[in-house]
């Protein structure tokens, strides 16, 4: 068999609801690992085609980048079905009592965590605002950042409905995302793919603009 990437992903299609409002919206779904082992990063709409995108290999976690239903709603089925744990940052625990009920995470994740799977580093950086326990996953051996829906193609993450901050996201990104090497492959939970170096002539923008 080829040897697979150390990353790949699987776009899902569901609703993504808050505030009394409902979106169509379609996620990307990052598998990041070996032949052996992965992380599944935002279980999203459709565990079925994450566990036949995982195929054999051991799934050491499910890391939920932030807890909005688009992001956790497939999460229990994907951890039923493959025995791996479900992480979460502890804040956004409003949010996931919004799908999962009493039902909790099945580990914590904190700034600073670092996660080894299939021989490739990880490292947890949180970056509140879209949501307060909004995470990235930064793997700097591949030059790459999972970035959730804190930055995308073009911006911030949105920031308008319940439990966000932009002046916060605005921190978090310029603190924390865009002090990385600028050819960090930035690949975020919905759209395409951008780099840090990209996005970063653009935070004064961001700011004037207000989103
Ligand atoms: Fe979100």
């Amino acid at each position: 068999m080829a040897q697979r990437e150390a990353i790949s992903s699987v776009v899902t299609s569901g609703q993504f609801t808050l505030d009394g409002g409902t979106w169509d919206v379609d996620n990307n779904v990052w598998l990041v690992g070996s032949d052996d082992e992965v992380v599944v990063i935002d279980a999203a709409h459709d565990a079925l085609a994450i566990v036949e995108a995982i195929g054999d290999r051991r799934t050491q976690a499910i890391i939920c980048t932030h807890a909005h239903n688009d992001h956790i709603n497939a999460a229990s089925a994907v951890a039923d079905a493959t025995g791996a744990p479900i992480l979460l940052h502890p804040a956004d625990e409003v949010l996931w009592k919004m799908v999962y009920g009493s039902r909790p995470p099945d580990g914590s994740l904190a700034d600073g965590d670092m996660l080894t799977v299939g021989g490739v580093d990880l490292r947890i950086l949180h970056t509140p605002g879209h949501a307060p326990g909004a995470v990235c996953v930064y793997a700097p051996e591949l030059g790459a950042l999972f970035s959730g829906d804190t930055l995308f193609a073009g911006g911030p993450g949105a920031t308008g409905r319940s439990y966000s901050s932009f002046d916060t996201i605005i921190a978090s990104i310029r603190d924390r995302l865009l002090t990385l090497p600028p050819e960090t492959e930035v690949h975020p939970g919905h759209g395409a793919s951008t780099t840090i170096g990209a996005e970063a002539p653009h935070l004064t923008e961001w700011i004037s603009r207000g989103h």
